[in-house]
């Protein structure tokens, strides 16, 4: 387990800043003294939430592969240095009763491979800062199916089995990489069902909640771990079950070969 601690001196970028969760973690990042950079689609709005938090805005899409590692450059050229990273970009589908597949790429495109891209661009600053934190806000979504919005659930499904893959192999460079599962929470993600979990009596979790796992992540967390975080129930890691090993002829567990696994599994 890494222990780095966020504090005065450490920079984060966190993709979605201006949103629900982005705003929370911003706000309690920078109560700990942390430099944080918020990255989000260019907005006068946007623009506007970084500066009332006191974080310098980037513009960033990203879907854009080569601006993600553009801002990561910009971020270093800035502030000296790249501790922790928030891939927390993200939007939902909105077609519940057909499968669009349009939207279901596109929520793809942003969920997972803004994923993916966002990893790409922070390793090696990460590399040079001497080890740090990549934290992705995936969903309970990617644990449990979601049968309203199957495209979303392949997306945060497929950015847990990226965590759970990358974790390994990062293992040995002092980078660690989580996943955050958060159920329903407050932010204007779920505005166009907020209705029915009102009428339902259903709780949903604050952004401040989310953003206190995120932070707990980035200062303890363990290679590899899926947090689901939900109400009344706080941040716990999943507990994946695993699957059966093959067998040999002979009836013995079969291990796979050297050269497959990851140095640090060797
Ligand atoms: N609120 C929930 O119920 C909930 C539950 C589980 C997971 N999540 C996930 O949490 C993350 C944050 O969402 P939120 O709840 O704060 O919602 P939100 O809509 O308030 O914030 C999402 C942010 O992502 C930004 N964004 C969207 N597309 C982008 C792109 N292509 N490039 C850069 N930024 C982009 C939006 O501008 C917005 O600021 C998302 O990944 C979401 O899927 C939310």
């Amino acid at each position: 387990m890494t222990d780095t601690t966020p504090g005065p001196g450490s920079v984060a970028l966190v993709t979605g800043g201006a949103g629900g969760f982005g705003r929370a973690l911003t706000a309690k990042l920078r109560a700990l003294g942390v430099t944080v950079v918020l990255a989000d689609l260019d907005s006068e709005r946007n623009r506007q939430v970084a500066a009332e938090l006191g974080a310098p805005f980037v513009a960033l899409d990203v879907t854009d592969r080569a601006a993600n590692r553009a801002v990561v450059e910009q971020v270093e050229a800035e502030h000296g240095r790249l501790d922790a990273v928030f891939l927390n970009a993200g939007i939902a589908g909105g077609s519940r009763e057909t499968l669009d597949v349009d939207e279901f790429l596109r929520v793809v495109e942003v969920d997972l491979f803004g994923v993916v891209y966002g990893t790409e661009a922070a390793l090696p600053a990460l590399r040079r800062a001497g080890g740090g934190s990549i934290v992705v806000t995936a969903s309970l979504a990617g644990l449990s199916p979601m049968a309203t919005d199957p495209g979303y659930s392949v997306a945060k499904g497929g950015a847990v089995a990226f965590v759970r893959s990358m974790a390994p192999r990062l293992a040995g460079e002092d980078i660690t990489v989580t996943a955050i599962c958060p159920g329903f929470a407050d932010t204007a993600i779920i505005d166009p069902i907020r209705g029915e979990f009102e009428k339902a009596g259903f709780p949903v979790l604050t952004a401040e909640e989310v953003a206190d796992a995120m932070v707990a992540a980035w200062a303890s967390g363990e290679p590899g771990a899926a947090y689901i975080v939900q109400p009344g129930i706080g941040a716990v890691p999943y507990r994946f079950k695993g699957v059966p090993s093959a067998r040999t002829a002979t009836g013995e567990t079969a291990v796979v070969p050297e050269a497959l696994r990851p140095p640090s599994m060797r």
